[in-house]
């Protein structure tokens, strides 16, 4: 591990990063598209602490073109990169890749791309038609790219989370992928890029979106089936001023909500012009 983390720009200048790293060390990468929040240095320790002082941190920094669609926020996403070097080496990364949008496509969007199935085109990938083919797609190349064993990622993003361990498992890649438990603001508020957006009306209220987990969350444990979880949340934002995207209750791989167990409640949100979301894992029975 080193104190400061070297930048590359550069494909190139990454590959002989990495084949400089003993072949005996565990190397890790921690995608992002910077903007970085506690929420990612803590993804940063984590795999810092999965591969110990001997082993490599990698963290990526790219804003990924062909995730947005052409009505979304591309243009304006908050680009930091001097202070989000900064975060990645105080939490412990070795290197930080930040290409150039021609250096991750020098041709262009790609011709071959990850075909993300049925689950890529519920929740999110409803809302934002052809969004996880292009997450899948960059989260591919730059495993290719990072050479790493292990990736690790937040679970505030849970479709995507799923999508990528079904990738892998699906396509046989030799990444073992590890969620991380969302890190969240004094009022609950779980931490994004995106936050930044809000006004300040709009941040007050905001800490409706946590509120309305923990409805979900006691109407789960007083007994509720995921039916009833979904009502309650969905009546809580009634006249918040909070549109609804979907709420939704499923099991932990996005599946069918189970009769009882544990299962995963998952809301999306605009308040304004900026989406948020969120989820938390419910027990459902828990009263049986
Ligand atoms: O979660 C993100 O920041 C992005 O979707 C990711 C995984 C870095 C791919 O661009």
């Amino acid at each position: 591990m080193s104190l400061a983390a070297h930048v590359v720009r550069t494909r190139e200048a990454l590959t002989a990063q990495i084949e400089g790293v003993d072949s005996l060390s565990r190397r890790a990468v921690v995608p992002t598209m910077g903007a970085l929040h506690s929420g990612h240095a803590t993804l940063i320790e984590r795999a810092r602490e999965y591969v110990g002082d001997s082993g490599h941190v990698t963290a990526t920094i790219f804003v990924n073109p062909t995730q947005f669609a052409a009505n979304e926020d591309f243009d304006r996403y908050p680009r930091s990169l001097q202070a989000d070097v900064e975060v990645c080496a105080r939490h412990g990364a070795d290197l930080v890749f930040a290409p150039e949008v021609g250096e991750m496509y020098p041709d262009g969007a790609t011709q071959v791309t990850v075909d993300p199935g049925p689950l890529g085109l519920l929740y999110e990938g409803a809302v934002r038609p052809g969004h996880f083919q292009g997450v899948l797609t960059v989260v591919n190349k730059l495993f290719n790219m990072t050479q790493a064993q292990v990736a690790f990622f937040g679970e505030k993003d849970y479709q995507q989370l799923v999508l990528i361990k079904q990738m892998v498992r699906d396509l046989s890649m030799g990444v073992m992928v590890i969620g991380v438990p969302t890190v969240r603001e004094v009022d609950g508020l779980a931490m994004s890029s995106r936050n930044r957006y809000l006004a300040v009306a709009e941040r007050e209220r905001a800490e409706l979106v946590p509120n309305a987990m923990k409805v979900g969350v006691d109407v789960a444990n007083a007994g509720g089936d995921a039916d009833a979880v979904v009502v309650a949340v969905e009546k809580f934002f009634d006249d918040s001023g909070i549109d609804v995207d979907y709420v939704v209750v499923t099991n932990p791989d996005l599946g069918p909500a189970p009769v009882g167990g544990e299962a995963r409640l998952i809301v999306a949100v605009r308040l304004g012009s900026v989406r948020l979301l969120d989820n938390t894992s419910i027990q459902l029975g828990a009263r049986q």
